[in-house]
C-alpha cells in the first residue's frame, strides 16, 4: 500500500506575515503537520497555488516545511504560481515534476492546467500527452491524475468562473485510461463527484477554505485541510481529509 497526501493551495507569499483571506499561510500549513505525519505518507503531491505571488522565498519556505513529511514529493503548478521559480526551488532530488510517477504499484500523472497569471485554466493536446502513459494498452498499473483546476463545475459560482477551458478534451483523453480518480485543487472547498466512472475529488486549501457550493467565498470555520489517498496494489483505494490540529 502507498499513502499519498495531496497538499494544495498553500498561497505562501514573500512576506511570511502576509495574510491570505485573513489567515496566515505559513502557520496554517504547519498546523497540518501532525495530521499528515500520523498517516506516515510515502508521497506528497503539491497541486498548485503553492505560492500567492510566485516568489522564490515562498517556495523555499513551503519546501522547508514539507520536505520532511514524506520520502517522495512532487508538484504541479496552479494559476498563482510562477513556473520558473517553482521549478528552480522544487527541484530534484528533493522534488519531482513528473509528469509521470510510478509510486507503489500505481502510476500518477501530473497535468498542467495553468497559464500566465489568469485565474482560469486550460488544457490542450500537448498538456494532456502524459495521459498516454496510463492508457490501458500502455500500462497495467492503476492510475490517478492530478491537475490544478476543477475538471467540472463545483457548483460555487465564485470559483467556477475560473474553471478549466477545454475540459471536454480532458474527458476525451481520460477515456480508455486506467485513471480511477482525478484530484484537483483551486476550489478551496470540499468537493466529490463522479463522471464517466472516474471519481473527481478536490483537496481543500491548506490556508483558507469556503463552505461548499456557495455563491461567494464564505469562510469555512473548520480550517486548513489536506487530502489523503491509500493506494492498494490490487487497484483498490480509499481517500479522506486531514484537518488541522490545535497546535
Ligand atoms: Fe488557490
Ligand atoms: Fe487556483
Amino acid at each position: 500500500m502507498f499513502t499519498l497526501i495531496q497538499i494544495s493551495d498553500c498561497h505562501f507569499a514573500r512576506d511570511p506575515e502576509a495574510l491570505y483571506r485573513d489567515e496566515n499561510a505559513d502557520r496554517n500549513l504547519a498546523r497540518l503537520r501532525v495530521g499528515v505525519e500520523a498517516m506516515a505518507p510515502d508521497g506528497l503531491v503539491l497541486s498548485g497555488d503553492i505560492s500567492e505571488d510566485g516568489s522564490i522565498e515562498s517556495y523555499q519556505r513551503v519546501a522547508g516545511q514539507v520536505r520532511g513529511w514524506a520520502p517522495l514529493r512532487a508538484w504541479l503548478p496552479g494559476n498563482h504560481d510562477n513556473k520558473a521559480a517553482m521549478a528552480e526551488v522544487l527541484c530534484e532530488p528533493d522534488f519531482d515534476a513528473g509528469p509521470v510517477l510510478d509510486w507503489g504499484g500505481w502510476r500518477i500523472v501530473l497535468l498542467d492546467s495553468a497559464f500566465g497569471d489568469r485565474g482560469d485554466g486550460t488544457v490542450d493536446e500537448a498538456r494532456l500527452a502524459p495521459l498516454e502513459a496510463v492508457r490501458s494498452e500502455a500500462s497495467d498499473r492503476p492510475a490517478l491524475a492530478f491537475i490544478h483546476h476543477q475538471p467540472m463545475p463545483v457548483n460555487a459560482p465564485w470559483i467556477d468562473k475560473y474553471g478549466m477551458a477545454n475540459s471536454e478534451l480532458l474527458w476525451r483523453r481520460l477515456a480508455g485510461t486506467r485513471v480511477q480518480a482525478v484530484g484537483f485543487g483551486h476550489v478551496h472547498q470540499v468537493f466529490k463527484a463522479e463522471k464517466n466512472g472516474i471519481v473527481c475529488l478536490s483537496a481543500p486549501s491548506t490556508v483558507a477554505n469556503s463552505l461548499a457550493e456557495m455563491d461567494v467565498f464564505t469562510p469555512d470555520p473548520t480550517g486548513p485541510k489536506a487530502r489523503w489517498y491509500r493506494l492498494h496494489d490490487n487497484g483498490r483505494w480509499q481517500t479522506g481529509l486531514i484537518s488541522a490540529g490545535m497546535n
